[in-house]
């Protein structure tokens, strides 16, 4: 179970441990786990979102309705956006906190815990130089550093995996279904790194400002349906159940994980041949029915997590408000469904892909709606120093309330254009997408400013005990 110390969860059916009685032996001394540096991986990954990604999402669009010149070099930060976000942003929080909970979930100690250090340097260097190299770099320094970008993305990502699986895939794992989700989502980090080398390959060859569009839609949807999606469902129906009162059925979670995995692989293999070789009615209808088995997976999802159907609520009281972040992740992710199938069945029947702008209404839903709502919902919920903080600051309600709100209006602005589709062209539809991420970005700092201060308190001794907890108040005072 979340929460378990690794290693010294007893199953039933294990011999019951006996004590020893009468000369006592020297105690073993505890063996010290290792505990993946999580608290860097947040650090890392909200500085990105704040200073990179989300600054973008409103620069991007200002650009456009201000009519501010940026010429070849806008597509080029859009691109760096989508990377910032997914990998920088996105990846690195569920990296920090899959390699926090890993041991948790399978009662295995971490594998290859000396590989760890390495991920921050190799995924967010990565990251920032290829942010910096593609738009601003020219000539040979421009490819050098989208070469060591690619083949540092590949390093971190083979770690990862190696993490991952490792810990995961030992028959005395108890992760259950979350292996599959993790596991399958950590091979999908692994395809997006390569697929990535190959495009960076071309870029440097050929000498082009941006990744090709149609290789960069593939890449973009390993990333977020293969990499970020699975591991965030993964996560979902293994913690989400119990807070719901609902049982956590094992073979229809891996059924999901199988379903959700074999839509990407199918997806991918089609759009990657449509991207290399030729696009053809086939193609896109192997696209398409991914996308339909993906939204299909997604319902799966919603269901065995239990958040649509709550049996009992065993939601701390002081914690009731950061699930309704949870809650509204799921509404998006069925959101994000009916929009997949709104668009998919016709395009199934005609034998064409979605268009862009399906596209950004269903990745943005995904991507603002489910991913970044259920970052600052679960950060809430699992990091243990939101934890303490309930306990010192319980009026903060209101501003996680004004965060929710702010959250759920940037869902709504962003895909809004999106799904006006070519009814509104002009650039008026980037107003608000602007005012999105205005919204967005006041959610997620807030939420680093929580954790950031959090940080600093707990280092007073007590603050996050019982004890505080029973005197509600710091023990300072
Ligand atoms: C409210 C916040 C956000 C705003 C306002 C925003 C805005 C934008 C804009 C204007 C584009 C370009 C669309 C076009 O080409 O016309 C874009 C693309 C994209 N965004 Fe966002 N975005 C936001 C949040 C996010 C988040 C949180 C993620 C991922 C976690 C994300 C991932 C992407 C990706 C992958 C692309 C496509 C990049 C490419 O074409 O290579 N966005 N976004």
């Amino acid at each position: 179970m979340a929460g378990d110390p690794p290693g010294s969860g007893s199953a039933p059916g294990d011999p019951i441990p006996l004590m020893a009685v009468g000369t006592a032996a020297a105690p073993h001394p505890p063996r010290p786990h290792y505990d993946a540096p999580y608290r860097l991986f947040l650090a890392t990954s909200l500085t990105l979102a704040l200073f990179g990604g989300f600054l973008l999402a409103i620069l991007l669009p200002l650009a456009q309705t201000l009519g501010w010149d940026w010429g070849a070099r806008w597509q080029a930060l859009v691109q760096a956006h989508g990377q910032l976000q997914l990998l920088g942003f996105a990846g690195l929080f569920i990296a920090g906190m899959a390699l926090r909970l890993m041991p948790r979930f399978s009662g295995r100690d971490l594998a290859f815990p000396s590989l760890v250090p390495a991920l921050i340097p190799l995924i967010g260097g990565s990251v920032v130089l290829r942010a910096l190299a593609q738009p601003w770099g020219t000539g040979a320094l421009r490819d050098a550093g989208l070469a060591l970008s690619a083949a540092l993305l590949l390093a971190g990502a083979l770690a990862f995996a190696a993490v991952v699986w490792a810990t995961l895939l030992q028959r005395e794992s108890r992760a259950e279904a979350t292996a599959w989700y993790f596991s399958f989502g950590a091979l999908a980090y692994v395809a997006q790194a390569a697929l990535n080398a190959a495009i960076v390959v071309e870029m440097v060859r050929d000498d082009l400002a941006l990744a090709p569009l149609a290789k960069d839609d593939v890449l973009i949807f390993v990333q977020l349906f293969g990499f970020v999606l699975l591991f965030l469902c993964g996560v979902a129906t293994r913690a989400v159940p119990s807070l719901t009162g609902n049982s956590r059925p094992d073979a229809p979670s891996r059924a999901a994980a199988t379903a959700l995995a074999a839509g990407v692989a199918l997806y991918a293999v089609a759009a990657a041949w449509a991207a290399y070789h030729a696009p053809s009615q086939a193609t896109a209808r192997a696209q398409d029915a991914a996308l339909l088995l993906i939204a299909a997976a997604f319902v799966a999802v919603i269901w065995l997590s239990g958040a649509a159907r709550p049996r009992a609520n065993r939601v701390a009281r002081a914690s009731r408000t950061s699930f309704l972040f949870v809650r509204a992740a799921f509404l998006w992710l069925f959101v994000a469904a009916v929009l997949i199938f709104w668009y998919g069945v016709p395009a199934l029947s005609d034998g064409r892909p979605l268009d862009a702008y399906a596209t950004d209404a269903i990745r943005h839903t995904l991507t603002v709606g489910v991913v970044t709502m259920m970052i600052v919902g679960m950060g809430m919920l699992v990091i243990p120093e939101f934890a303490g903080r309930r306990i010192q600051h319980p009026g903060g309600e209101i501003a996680v309330l004004a965060m929710l709100l702010a959250l759920n209006a940037a869902a709504a602005l962003r895909i809004w254009p999106a799904l006006e589709g070519l009814r509104w062209i002009a650039m008026t539809r980037f107003w608000p997408m602007a005012a999105a991420g205005a919204f967005a970005i006041a959610a997620v700092a807030a939420f680093a400013l929580m954790f950031l201060q959090s940080y600093i308190e707990q280092r007073t001794p007590g603050w996050g005990s019982t004890d505080a907890l029973r005197r509600g108040r710091s023990p300072r005072t």
